[in-house]
């Protein structure tokens, strides 16, 4: 008999929601006009794209005009940091960012720095956390751009925007947000965040693979990524994929119901309080105690391998806090930045929960880890 399968990797990836998938369905098979044509195949599609965008902006709190829709989160973020870079090149080249960005922040960065960026990687704490303050003194007359991620995939903390904002502002420079993990989660009102640019990744959001948008408040400088027609009101040539973006538009909507639904984080803290319980001092959090996303529980198990241990839980998808590179395995960047020591960051285990997780699969997991772990 196969072993019951749980599912604990919402951060990598979630199911396209019920509610999502049935929005779809018209698209797929009856709605297929070019939202540029303007007969009567094109007008539906046109609407279509359009109510989406409303749905996106009311999650946002914006103004749909200020939503470009992309290919996803690692589109988002650079169409953002290159865009931003090619549109203020002459003002400077300095761009500040953290150590434990998501690659698709980290290499456009990286990939700029060969076209003459420089970029700062400030430090983050032991909880994942960065100091506002780091960032200040970071800043340059050249700085043009700020990114720091909403919430780290990883471990779940959730960082300082709306201190960062404020001196972002104060000194002229355009801050970007990667809230790939964030939306949907958390409150991601921008003008509470106050941020010019954040991005969406439409997975992570119960919404389907290969859409997401990038949240531009007017004004912003910015070029296009992908230069062509004029779509999206000439911020992103190519021909609106309207089956996704139905789907991305409608998630956002459902989404609206779970921000600030306590029912996810309570499940996860009476998960993280069971592992206390069995486990004591062998398993410790990481991530940030208070400023953390509700979904997700990063624990490690301490002197065991993650993967291993994961391998042994019969049945649960969950990630771990270490990957092999060419050949031998590598405590993450993340876990690194935090300064996590080996013993510890090899040992970790994300288990990230979504809303079909139930009290009674999070203590199967306990009960597997019980009869795995001595
Ligand atoms: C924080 C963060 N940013 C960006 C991305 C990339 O999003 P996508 O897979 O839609 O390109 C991810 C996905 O893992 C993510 O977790």
């Amino acid at each position: 008999m196969s072993a019951e399968r749980i599912y604990l990797d919402f951060n990598a990836s979630t199911p396209i929601a019920p509610e999502v998938a049935e929005t779809m369905k018209p698209f797929l098979s009856q709605h297929f006009g070019n939202p540029s044509s303007l007969h009567w195949a094109g007008i539906p599609a046109k609407e279509a794209v359009e109510h989406a965008r409303q749905q996106v902006a009311e999650l946002l709190q914006c103004s749909p005009d200020e939503i470009v829709f992309t290919s996803g989160g690692s589109e988002s973020n650079n169409h953002a940091i290159k865009g931003v870079f090619f549109a203020l090149r002459e003002k400077g080249n300095h761009i500040i960012t953290t150590q434990i960005e998501h690659p698709a922040v980290i290499n456009p960065c990286r990939f700029l720095e060969k076209l003459g960026a420089e970029v700062t990687f400030v430090p983050v704490d032991r909880y994942g956390r960065t100091d506002p303050q780091d960032i200040q003194k970071a800043i340059t007359p050249r700085t043009i751009l700020i990114t720091v991620m909403h919430a780290n995939n990883e471990v779940g903390t959730i960082q300082p925007i709306k201190e960062i904002s404020k001196i972002a502002k104060e000194r002229g420079i355009v801050l970007h947000t990667d809230a790939a993990q964030s939306v949907g989660k958390i409150a991601t009102k921008v003008d509470e965040l106050r941020v010019d640019l954040l991005s969406i990744a439409g997975h992570k959001l119960y919404a389907p693979k290969g859409v997401g948008a990038l949240y531009i408040r007017e004004g912003t400088p910015i070029e296009p990524l992908i230069h062509g027609a004029g779509h999206e009101s000439g911020r992103r040539a190519g021909t609106e994929n309207i089956l996704l973006i139905v789907g991305l538009g409608k998630a956002c909507d459902v989404a609206k119901r779970y921000v600030g639904d306590d029912r996810i984080c309570s499940m996860r803290d009476r998960f993280w309080k069971l592992l206390q319980d069995n486990f004591g001092e062998k398993v410790v959090l990481n991530g940030h105690p208070l400023h953390l996303l509700p979904n997700t529980l990063n624990v490690s198990f301490v002197g065991k391998a993650g993967g291993e241990l994961l391998s042994r839980l019969d049945g649960v998808a969950a990630s771990t806090g270490a990957a092999c590179h060419s050949g031998s395995v590598e405590l993450s960047p993340v876990l690194k930045a935090m300064g996590i020591s080996p013993e510890v960051g090899m040992g970790a285990i994300r288990f990230s929960l979504g809303r079909t997780t139930t009290i009674q699969e999070l203590e199967r997991v306990v009960q597997l880890l019980k009869n795995t772990l001595p």
